[in-house]
């Protein structure tokens, strides 16, 4: 038997860390208002038009437009921001979510990717550069894990090559970059509202923008191509039905509530880990950058270092660490690019091959794929809820491997 706790030792603690969604009566008594009113679609109620104009506000965007995923809400940005076509090149980071590449092919375009920053795992502007080609339309930068890309760059990249800019903010709720709002800094963004994510109503999501047609077009499409002043059976766009419920809205309302105190708790949490981190060595937070004045921690992310673990593989060192505090993930596993449904380009219907003209299968990004296969961990969002306690027991962990190295 051995110290470590996958080796038949104590684990430093058997708690789970706390769990997620968190609600209380605020959530429980805006549904009961939603039911008793009858108002139950957003065409009828205020919940989903008041929660667009607070949400809009907190990230200082001219206009809301809540559609029913994150996914839909990329897609719809792009459309409204006029990308679609065939030979048309939107990049986007690698290491991201599928969504982030799955809504520019939804959208009619082609994903072109692009390696990440590996002090910050948020798209790298310089080979953002190198990637630009003349049927280039778009930057879809992602503020992976809730950390702000480098907006500066890639607005100034953005400006030169004349291209539009579609935030994926979509585990970035209440991010901001030298003060204002992610969503609101490029040409449009997208949020997500899905279950895991920081604010929650089940499914859903939000487009901001401080473009008037972007979000005139963003809101028609999504709501059957109608127009504000329009009867109801007239139908100006091609359009679809991506509505919330008031049942949504007025969840969304409650979280939105809550959302500063717990924002604020994941950020001290993140502190804490970076101060800590940093002292053990071979597990290296990531480069916080002056101006990101908010950063929402959907994902705590750092790297893990095998030389200063004796070697051992990433694979064995999170086995130890899970048997020591019982959760902890290695993030995604394979690149974007190596998706089969990038490699066999199964974008048409029923999966049927679609040859666009990029060859998915040639792409390398040495970033990416470190991050991939060896080094990157994510304590989850639901673990940045944790208390001091909960935090100290993550670093007294890892300073237990540290000390029994020898037997990873
Ligand atoms: C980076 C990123 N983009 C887009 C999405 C899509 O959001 P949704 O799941 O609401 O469609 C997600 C959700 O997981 C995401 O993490």
């Amino acid at each position: 038997m051995g110290k470590l706790a996958v080796n038949g030792g104590v684990p430093v603690r058997s708690n789970p860390f706390p769990k997620w969604p968190i609600w209380d009566q605020g959530e429980i008594d805006a549904l009961t208002e939603v039911v008793k009113s009858g108002k139950w679609g957003s065409l009828h109620g205020n919940k989903v038009s008041e929660f667009e104009q607070k949400y809009a506000a907190m990230h200082n965007a001219k206009h809301g437009i809540c559609i029913n995923s994150g996914t839909l809400g990329l897609r719809i940005a792009l459309m409204a921001a006029g990308i679609g076509g065939e030979k048309e090149e939107v990049i986007v980071p690698a290491y991201t979510f599928i969504a982030s590449a799955s809504a520019v092919i939804e959208a009619n375009a082609v994903p072109v990717f692009v390696d990440i920053d590996s002090d910050t795992y948020n798209i790298d502007p310089d080979k953002v550069e190198k990637a630009i080609t003349p049927r280039t339309k778009a930057i879809m930068p992602v503020h992976f894990g809730g950390r702000p890309a480098d907006m500066d760059r890639i607005m100034e990249i953005a400006k030169k090559h004349n291209l539009i800019v579609i935030e994926d903010a979509a585990q970035a709720w209440g991010s901001s970059w030298k003060g204002t709002g992610v969503g609101a800094i490029g040409d449009a963004g997208a949020f997500s509202f899905q279950s895991s994510k920081n604010i929650t109503s089940a499914e859903g999501g939000i487009i901001l923008t401080n473009d008037d047609e972007l979000a005139k077009f963003a809101r028609a499409h999504s709501n059957c191509g109608r127009s504000a002043d329009g009867q109801w059976y007239e139908h100006y766009y091609w359009g679809t039905n991506v509505r919330l419920t008031e049942f949504q809205g007025a969840v969304l309302l409650a979280q939105l509530a809550r959302y500063p105190e717990l924002l604020k708790r994941r950020q001290k949490n993140a502190a804490y880990l970076n101060k800590h981190l940093k002292a053990i060595g071979g597990t290296e937070p990531l480069k916080d950058d002056t101006r990101i004045t908010s950063n929402s921690v959907h994902i705590y992310i750092w790297r893990y270092k095998k030389e200063q673990f004796n070697n051992a593989p990433r694979t064995r060192f999170l086995e130890a660490l899970k048997a020591e505090i019982q959760q902890v993930s290695p993030g995604y596993s394979i690149p974007l690019y190596q998706q089969p449904v990038f490699k066999q380009k199964a974008f048409g219907p029923k999966g049927k091959k679609i040859d666009i003209a990029v060859d998915y299968s040639a792409y390398h990004l040495h970033e990416c794929e470190k991050a991939c296969f060896e080094e990157c961990v994510w304590f989850n969002q639901n673990m940045m809820l944790g208390t001091e306690k909960d935090m100290s027991d993550i670093v007294e962990a890892l300073n237990k491997l540290k000390k029994h190295a020898d037997e990873l």
